[in-house]
């Protein structure tokens, strides 16, 4: 069933997403391909279905969620570009696929990152694939801005590239896993819920508390997969973290430990969910797709 509900949630925003990357000038093609390359080369789009179950548990329009299931998938995309930079990870697959500055170049991939966060405002700001409500939708650019930047993803980052070869403590790498990845996993069932235009403050609250918990334990299960997992089934490499000596779950704590934890992540998020009835079904199965996944 989720995975009925993942192709069809998968279609629809790849289908919006498509429309992004014509190039509005022949001198523009590289560009425009490189962006189209680190797109549409097969995520897995758990944010933008995200967007879209959230706004489905308060029983609000597909086609309103629309814009922020494209954005929360273009700043995720470019935040995977920049991420596999030589300066960065230096990783050179990704999504089974040559990294963009391995298919392209570096200044090219750099410029494609750049191109996919702005494009990602553009989306949302847009009266297009949106709500109408002008308020929303500066809302809905807030909650955007504050998990991409430092604040939210890019403040992981920073604190993910200063922690290599140190030791982190508990404290110090759920902090690191909540800014780097947990904020857009939050933003995005936020803004899906912006976009039902029937958030009140209660449902956005337990919302909130839920996505929290499947945010880290998003990159707990990353972590685990890391070690446990295989370069053909991942689409990237196996044992990066380690062989970087990245600060990691399994690192911190064992693999059963952090098998146990994101399980406990996993209840919390179902227990955050109780005030929704079955509307919230499908943010239910994303919670178990979230720490079942292999890839
Ligand atoms: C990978 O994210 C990077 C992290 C934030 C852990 P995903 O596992 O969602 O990657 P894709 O989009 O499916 O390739
Ligand atoms: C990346 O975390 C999180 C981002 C914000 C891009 P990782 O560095 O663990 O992601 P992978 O393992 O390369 O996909
Ligand atoms: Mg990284
Ligand atoms: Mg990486
Ligand atoms: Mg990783």
């Amino acid at each position: 069933m989720i995975a009925d509900y993942q192709k069809a949630c998968q279609k629809r925003v790849d289908d919006c997403l498509q429309a992004l990357f014509v190039a509005p000038h022949p001198q523009l093609e590289r560009l425009y391909q490189a962006m189209h390359y680190s797109v549409m080369n097969g995520g897995k789009r758990v944010r933008p279905l995200l967007v879209y179950a959230a706004c489905e548990a308060l029983r609000g329009e597909r086609a309103e969620a629309d814009g922020a299931a494209c954005a929360v998938e273009l700043i995720h995309a470019y935040s995977l570009v920049h991420d596999d930079l030589p300066a960065m990870d230096d990783d050179d697959l990704r999504r089974g696929q040559p990294t963009t500055h391995k298919a392209f170049d570096e200044a090219c991939a750099i410029l494609a990152g750049d191109g996919l966060q702005s494009l990602a405002f553009e989306v949302i700001a847009s009266a297009a694939h949106n709500p109408a409500d002008p308020a929303l939708r500066l809302q809905m650019l807030g909650v955007l801005g504050r998990a991409a930047g430092p604040a939210g993803m890019v403040g992981g980052q920073a604190i993910d590239l200063g922690s290599v070869g140190h030791k982190l403590d508990r404290a110090a790498l759920e902090l690191m896993h909540r800014h780097k990845t947990g904020a857009l996993i939050e933003a995005s069932v936020r803004l899906g819920a912006l976009a039902s235009g029937r958030a009140d403050a209660a449902s956005l609250a337990s919302l909130s508390q839920y996505a929290q918990a499947i945010g880290l334990a998003f990159q707990v299960q990353d972590d685990i997969l890391d070690v446990e997992s295989d370069t053909a089934t991942l689409g990237k490499h196996q044992g990066a973290d380690i062989a970087r000596d990245k600060p990691t779950y399994p690192a911190l704590l064992g693999l059963d430990a952090a098998k146990a934890y994101a399980r406990e992540l996993h209840d919390l998020a179902l227990h955050a969910l109780r005030p929704f009835d079955s509307a919230a079904e499908p943010l239910r199965d994303l919670a178990r797709f979230i720490v079942e996944r292999r890839s």
